[in-house]
């Protein structure tokens, strides 16, 4: 299963999301591409923000090597699943992919954790630290539940 992340800059939230994810999968023996992109193109080039790379890290996940890129129509060709990490991201995809957009494939990202509550992960880009350490937190356990998901889905 190919999975695409998508936040605003790909420098906070969604670079999080695909190295979790990533490391998740593998030990789960899963065989997953999970890649992440940003639907502002601000940030485009740039490594995640150096609060991400940290939290990471402390979680034994390198996540120095990722380089932003902006979210493009053509995604919805090359990925199985599009997570958004907010309501205003999942406005921004559905304006770049326009006839693209498909429904089934893409949904909230929380909504795997917690479904019908058509909840946000709030962008830690205003903040401190602690909100780098809140969302690396809600982000790992709505991954599990994507894998748990998923492999009930397969019974
Ligand atoms: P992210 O956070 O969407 O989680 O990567 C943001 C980073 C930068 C900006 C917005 C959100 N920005 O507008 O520059």
């Amino acid at each position: 299963m190919k999975i695409l992340m998508v936040c605003l800059g790909n420098i906070c939230r969604s670079p999080i999301a695909e190295g979790v994810l990533q490391k998740k999968a593998k030990e789960a023996g899963l065989d997953w591409t999970i890649d992440s992109a940003g639907t502002n193109g601000y940030h485009v080039g740039e490594a995640p923000h150096l609060l991400s790379q940290k939290v990471c890290l402390s979680n034994g996940i390198n996540i120095s090597s990722q380089v932003s890129r902006q979210f493009e129509k053509e995604d919805f060709d090359r990925y199985d699943k599009i997570f958004a990490m907010a309501k205003d991201v999942m406005v921004d995809i559905k304006n770049i992919a326009r006839n693209k957009f498909n429904p089934e494939k893409a949904s909230l990202f929380l909504e795997a954790l917690y479904p019908g509550e058509n909840l946000d992960v709030k962008d830690p880009w205003y903040g401190n630290e602690d909100g780098y350490l809140e969302v690396f937190s809600q982000i790992s356990q709505t991954c599990d539940a994507i894998i748990t998901n998923y492999i009930s889905s397969q019974k």
